[in-house]
């Protein structure tokens, strides 16, 4: 199984990516590609991991990576996992209604399975941006 981490920012630079268009594609693709995974959004950085049999890992990165809406994107992990760490698709996005308390037990909660890294390096970004 393939698990693939990447960071990218939003495109043009300071646009509210459309996250709504982005969720339903998302779902749908990758539930019939069987590729699971995290996207967590503020609306300008995008953090995902994605995971699944190694070819639809690398079909749903190719079409992401030529994505017009998002840019500067890095892959900062690409590994082998002996099973899956996520167990569906989802994505988050701190919502108005949210607390910063209550948006981390959700992250902590998606991210239970995750390895250290994968874990360490959402709830890094997700510190980082609230401090921003
Ligand atoms: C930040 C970001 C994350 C995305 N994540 C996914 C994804 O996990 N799966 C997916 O199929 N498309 C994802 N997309 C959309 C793809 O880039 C592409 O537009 C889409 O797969 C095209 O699918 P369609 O031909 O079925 O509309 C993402 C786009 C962006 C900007």
């Amino acid at each position: 199984m393939r698990q693939l981490l990447y960071i990218s920012s939003s495109h043009p630079r300071g646009a509210a990516a459309d996250i709504a268009a982005i969720l339903g594609q998302s779902q749908r693709n990758n539930c019939a590609a069987g590729v699971t995974g995290l996207l967590w959004t503020d609306g300008v950085r995008f953090l995902q991991v994605l995971e699944g049999e190694a070819d639809a890992v690398a079909a749903t990165y190719a079409r992401i990576a030529a994505d017009p809406r998002h840019t500067a994107i890095v892959v900062l992990a690409d590994r082998t996992v002996a099973a899956r760490e996520f167990g569906d698709w989802s994505m988050a996005r701190r919502g108005p209604g949210d607390t910063a308390d209550g948006f981390d037990a959700r992250m902590q909660a998606a991210l239970g399975a995750a390895s250290p890294a994968v874990r360490g390096t959402f709830m890094g970004l997700i510190a980082a941006r609230r401090a921003a």
